[in-house]
């Protein structure tokens, strides 16, 4: 009697899936006749050379956390969990340099005791965050993570600064991350990531940290964003263009596969340059920057969010999300978009 040999099929490869994603935007908005009317710049010129009409500024009563919580309270609500194991809250503006921002806003999420921290990467510090957790998923550390991209840069911007001034704007995301298998809706894929300190002061503020604490008044402008904005654009359209296509490849996918590139909203040229050279057509490349111009670690997650709420991201579709900032660091990873997410905004 001959006995057929039984093979075990392979398990599929743990993934972090997406279960969970909202936004909250402060209720302010300042137009660009609004900055036009006490900076030297115009709308014109703003639309055209950033892609921006409009963004909204949080009252001075509120904090990186207040927005940040607002963010967490959607996702979690999407996600339909009130619990989760970790916090992660990527951030350039947290509430004090101590203690960090993300236990305030886990504590306010009702979610006592669960390790919490914050994640400095600039503007890629979203897809920075994601990865951790996924790393913190993989490993079973935790088994479902919230993260958030917060960032009230309106607190770091100089007004009178026409270089900075009409870029920035302020709000959250979030999502809620769980654990799952690759290749099912919601998995996110590998990622691709990396920094290169060599540009540090190509966005920078350069005081009120231990380089330089600022304790006069003379120090006043060094506590505001400084930005050389024609070199990070240069580096932005590369190492975007690059990263993509790295995370796209780890995860065995071609460019043409992409459905959905969720590009980090810094300038609506920079998205058109990187749609461009990687030979992806501009309707598979939403953009939300004209309404919340750069919202920094909180932009990723607000477009996903916005996007979702807008139809243009569809269960089972092959989305990048790929970002740039200040360090410099950049950031990518694959998502297969997940079935039936309802993001709340
Ligand atoms: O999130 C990651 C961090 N940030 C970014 O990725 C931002 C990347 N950089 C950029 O988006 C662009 O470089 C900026 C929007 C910052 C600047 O745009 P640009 O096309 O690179 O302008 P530019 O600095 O080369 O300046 C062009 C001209 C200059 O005038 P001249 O010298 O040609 O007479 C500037 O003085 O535009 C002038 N200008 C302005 N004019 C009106 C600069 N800022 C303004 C302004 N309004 N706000």
């Amino acid at each position: 009697m001959i006995f057929a040999r039984k093979i075990a099929s392979p398990s599929p490869a743990p993934a972090a899936r997406l279960i969970g994603l909202g936004s909250y935007l402060p209720s302010q908005k300042v137009s660009n006749a609004d900055l036009a009317s006490r900076l030297d710049t115009t709308d014109d010129w703003i639309r055209t050379r950033i892609g921006i009409a409009e963004r909204h500024v949080a009252d001075p009563d509120t904090a990186t956390s207040d927005l940040a919580t607002e963010a967490g309270l959607r996702a979690m609500k999407s996600a339909q969990v009130e619990h989760v194991d970790a916090v992660i809250l990527a951030t350039a503006t947290p509430d004090h340099h101590v203690p960090g921002t993300a236990p305030v806003v886990a504590h306010r999420l009702g979610l006592p005791q669960v390790p919490a921290f914050d994640l400095g990467a600039g503007c890629s510090g979203f897809v920075y965050a994601t990865t951790v957790a996924a790393g913190l998923i993989h490993a079973k550390t935790a088994g479902t993570v919230l993260v958030i991209g917060a960032e009230k840069m309106s607190a770091v911007i100089d007004p009178a600064d026409r270089s900075t001034a009409p870029i920035f704007g302020d709000g959250a995301g979030a999502v809620v991350l769980t654990a799952g298998h690759a290749g099912e809706p919601g998995a996110l894929g590998p990622a691709a990531w990396g920094s290169d300190g060599e540009h540090a002061d190509a966005i920078i503020i350069p005081g009120g940290g231990s380089r330089s604490p600022s304790r006069t008044t003379a120090d006043l402008d060094d506590l505001y964003v400084h930005m050389k904005g024609n070199e990070v654009f240069r580096h932005a359209v590369r190492r975007i263009t690059h990263v993509t296509r790295q995370a796209a490849t780890a995860a065995g996918w071609a460019v043409q596969d992409i459905d959905r590139l969720i590009v980090h909203q810094a300038n609506a040229r920079i998205s058109a340059a990187v749609a461009n050279g990687l030979g992806i057509p501009n309707e598979r490349v939403p953009a939300n920057i004209a309404r919340v111009g750069n919202t920094s670690a909180a932009s990723i997650p607000l477009l996903l969010s916005h996007s979702a709420i807008d139809g243009q991201l569809k269960a089972g579709q092959r989305v990048v999300v790929t970002s740039f900032g200040a360090g410099f660091t950049w950031a990518a990873t694959t998502l297969l978009w997940p079935v039936s997410l309802q993001a709340l905004a």
